[in-house]
């Protein structure tokens, strides 16, 4: 990549596109979740070791538990594979973990795993890597509000300490606003993925299905973000 590039600070991924990856080659939707999955590492790594300093996944959304239960055993298997298989190698790249998004009805085996690599990781330096897993933004939204509603009500908060900022720190994870977010697969749309963050994001819409998304189409994104004029309003 040009070393005169921008890299952008916070880049969120919409990883669409699975379940039509595989069935172009005739195989179940699970396969291609793999295949995402295979592709997921690489793609990881070379952001980091580009620069970019947090990465958004948007993994499994709270809407995506309405699909069939065979896929979502897979994919709650699949969590539980990568968040242990690929440990060592978060830690090797001093990768720190957090995860957005609910509780309730991940199952057991999830959230052990999720706990684990988020705490062994959580003194590492490098760069953030922030899983939305049972994520939805309206979710966020309203559990946010519930919160801050119950500390108003004990009296820990006061009106005039709610602006803009406050709600970015109160959010499910305390991160930078996203810069850039790509979605992959060509759907042109969120989806429920970081409304309040993506304010003034960048937008990438690709035909590329997420299996296929690898590290050469991540370098054409960011050429493409450097094409963008930022203004934020000014
Ligand atoms: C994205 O791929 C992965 C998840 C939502 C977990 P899809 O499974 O949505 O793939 P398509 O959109 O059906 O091709
Ligand atoms: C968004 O993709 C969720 C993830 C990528 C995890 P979906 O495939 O669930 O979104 P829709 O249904 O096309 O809007
Ligand atoms: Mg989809």
């Amino acid at each position: 990549m040009d070393d005169n590039l921008i890299i952008p600070k916070h880049v969120g991924i919409i990883m669409d596109g699975n379940g039509r990856w595989a069935k172009k080659r005739g195989l179940i939707r699970s396969m291609g979740h793999r295949a995402g999955a295979d592709n997921l590492k690489e793609l990881c790594l070379h952001m980091a070791s580009v620069g970019v300093e947090y990465v958004s996944l948007y993994a499994f959304s709270t809407e995506n538990f309405k699909r069939e239960k065979k896929e979502v055993d897979f994919l709650m298997n699949l969590f539980v594979t990568l968040f242990k298989g690929e440990f060592q190698t978060i830690m090797d790249h001093n990768i720190r973990v957090v995860f957005s998004g609910r509780v309730f009805p991940l199952p057991k085996k999830v959230l052990q795993a999720m706990n684990y690599v988020s705490e062994k990781t959580c003194n590492n330096t490098g760069a953030v890597l922030n899983i939305c897993l049972n994520y939805g933004s309206q979710s966020e939204i309203v559990d946010m509000t519930k919160q801050l509603c119950q500390d108003y009500k004990d009296g820990k908060i006061e009106l005039d300490d709610i602006d803009p900022e406050f709600i970015q720190h109160h959010l499910y994870q305390d991160l930078p606003p996203l810069d850039f977010v790509i979605r992959t697969s060509g759907e042109l749309r969120l989806s429920n993925f970081m409304l309040y963050q993506s304010s003034y994001a960048e937008f990438y819409f690709t035909d590329v299905l997420f299996p296929d998304f690898n590290t050469e189409e991540f370098d054409k994104a960011i050429v493409e973000f450097n094409q963008r004029n930022r203004k934020f309003g000014g």
